[in-house]
């Protein structure tokens, strides 16, 4: 189905349950007398790109961790793709992580395993499926993350950084994923490699229609892709919205994020392009809404 069909109207009231595809209630966590969290709340919609954002150490990849069943939450209710995370057995756990992939904050690829042999290895391990065909499937993921079909039978320690990213993004897709994980997905890139894993995640969305949750700090990301961004600070989600809205709010904790020229550098560049995208959209009739024609 059309993502731009699944896509629920950032509109007042509440969002239907079969749009919400992950649902935080109350979520605390700590370690040891570390408090991290304290009240976590946030739903994320169906084919929607949510983007987290917050300090360091505010508790991001902490929460990414609880929603993909690495960590428990000390109280609090984790909804994913319809079930309670707490009261999951075996058998229901492994059958829910075949449905998302997740690309970790350093890429969390094998370094004794080429990147075609960590792409093939979510399918070795979740499904039946024979040698040649897993070897197919990695290289049409790793052409689908832009990688040269010789990149598989290298080691990680031989890619860049940003083939280090796609790689790491090839192997969250290698089962197909309904729900898509990336922790700071343009962390250490320079502009023009940033930019291409922008579009591969805008591509992701639009035309497979996955459910994007993302953390990063890049700003130029957040602006050309979030349709919304939750901030945490303090252990809580101290405001969700567009980055528009986000970007009008009082909150010190949110007004932080847009103070900077980093920022405001980011703000007009979005800006350029949605006025170039909307030129190039104002005939077509039943526009769609997403990150390039949305109000920036
Ligand atoms: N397994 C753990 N044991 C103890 N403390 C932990 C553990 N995991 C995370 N923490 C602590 O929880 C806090 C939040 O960590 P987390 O990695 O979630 O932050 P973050 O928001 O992702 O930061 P960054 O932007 O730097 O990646 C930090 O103070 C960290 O030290
Ligand atoms: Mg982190």
């Amino acid at each position: 189905m059309s993502p731009t069909v699944q896509k629920t109207q950032d509109v007042k009231g509440a969002t239907p349950a079969q749009d919400v595809v992950i649902e935080m209630k109350h979520v605390s966590t700590s370690f040891g007398t570390h408090v991290v969290h304290t009240d976590v709340n946030l739903q994320v919609r169906r084919a929607e790109i949510f983007a987290l954002i917050g300090g360091s150490g505010s508790g991001k990849s902490t929460l990414l961790r609880e929603m993909i069943l690495l960590q428990q939450p000390k109280s609090g209710v984790i909804n994913v793709l319809g079930s309670d995370l707490a009261n999951l057995g075996d058998i229901d756990a492994t059958a829910l992580r075949r449905r998302w992939g997740v690309m970790f904050q350093h890429g969390g690829l094998f370094s004794s395993l080429t990147v075609k042999e960590n792409i093939g290895l979510p399918l070795r391990e979740h499904t039946d499926l024979d040698d040649a065909l897993i070897d197919e499937i990695a290289a049409w993921k790793l052409s689908m993350a832009g990688l040269a079909p010789e990149v598989g039978a290298q080691y990680p320690s031989e890619l860049s950084g940003g083939m280090m990213k796609r790689a790491s993004l090839a192997r969250a897709l290698a089962l197909d994923p309904e729900l898509l994980f990336l922790d700071e997905p343009t962390a250490g890139l320079d502009p023009v490699s940033a930019d291409g894993v922008d579009q591969l995640i805008l591509k992701q969305r639009d035309i497979f229609g996955l459910t994007i949750v993302m953390i990063t700090h890049d700003l130029d990301l957040l602006w050309q892709v979030a349709d919304r961004v939750a901030v945490l600070a303090e252990g809580t989600v101290q405001a969700c919205g567009s980055m528009l809205a986000l970007s009008r709010m009082d909150n010190p904790a949110v007004k932080k994020f847009f103070s900077g020229p980093r920022s405001r550098a980011a703000q007009q560049q979005a800006d350029v392009q949605h006025t170039k995208n909307s030129e190039k959209t104002a005939n077509t009739a039943n526009a769609v809404e997403g990150p390039s024609s949305k109000q920036k």
